[in-house]
């Protein structure tokens, strides 16, 4: 049995978001590259934007983080008081790539995906474990929304092109640099989890799997 609390909002972003989120021109990757786009607000209002404005960055914020911070709230409270940013990331993934099974980042309070286009591809799979064991994919719509908030344990999931089309999302995801506070809230050892997080980059790139 997969034990992950997670949300699924069909029409999450505002029409005028969607729209402006669907049509931006993406440099050309090919079949088996994946490509983000980052795209940042602070709580101060400071912004960080490679593929939108600083306008459509606002309204993102404006249309969303209510929204968001009130899903946190609810899977994950204390984890709540420690946000400071939010990223707007535009992932396209090409249609042979796929990334593997992993549990997110500690500095992710709210991990979050919308599915923007085509009309057709792969949604998410979570799992029940590492290993991979009870796949089951939130399937792909579009303007659909997935979140939840990692847990060392529970937030097993990975991602992947259908092989026919490249698969273009909105990563949303409510941030924080306190990664030691979010560790003593998950009861994990801080320095361990930063080691891990350090060298997972070099086990993939040699094995195509994190641990
Ligand atoms: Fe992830």
């Amino acid at each position: 049995m997969i034990d992950m609390k997670y949300k699924i909002i069909d029409n999450f972003l505002s029409e005028t978001c969607f729209n402006f989120l669907s049509s931006l021109k993406l440099k050309k990757i090919s079949d088996d590259e994946i490509l983000g786009h980052h795209n940042q607000i602070y709580k101060d209002g400071k912004t960080k934007a490679t593929c939108l404005s600083k306008e459509n960055l606002i309204e993102l914020q404006e249309d969303c983080h209510a929204k968001a911070m009130s899903l946190l709230k609810e899977l994950s409270p204390k984890k709540a008081e420690l946000y400071e940013y939010s990223d707007f990331n535009i992932i396209e993934t090409g249609k042979n790539y796929s990334f593997p099974i992993h549990r997110d980042h500690i500095n992710k309070l709210l991990s979050g995906v919308v599915y923007l286009k085509p009309d057709v591809n792969t949604g998410t799979i979570i799992y029940e474990d590492q290993k991979g064991k009870n796949p089951f994919e939130i399937p792909w719509k579009k303007n659909r929304a997935f979140f939840f908030s990692r847990t060392e344990r529970t937030t097993w999931h990975s991602y992947k092109g259908d092989g026919k089309n490249n698969r273009i999302v909105l990563v949303y995801n409510l941030m924080t640099r306190d990664t030691k506070a979010v560790c003593d809230i998950e009861g994990i050892n801080y320095n361990l989890t930063k080691f891990r997080e350090f060298i997972n980059p070099y086990i993939y790139r040699f094995f195509k799997k994190n641990f």
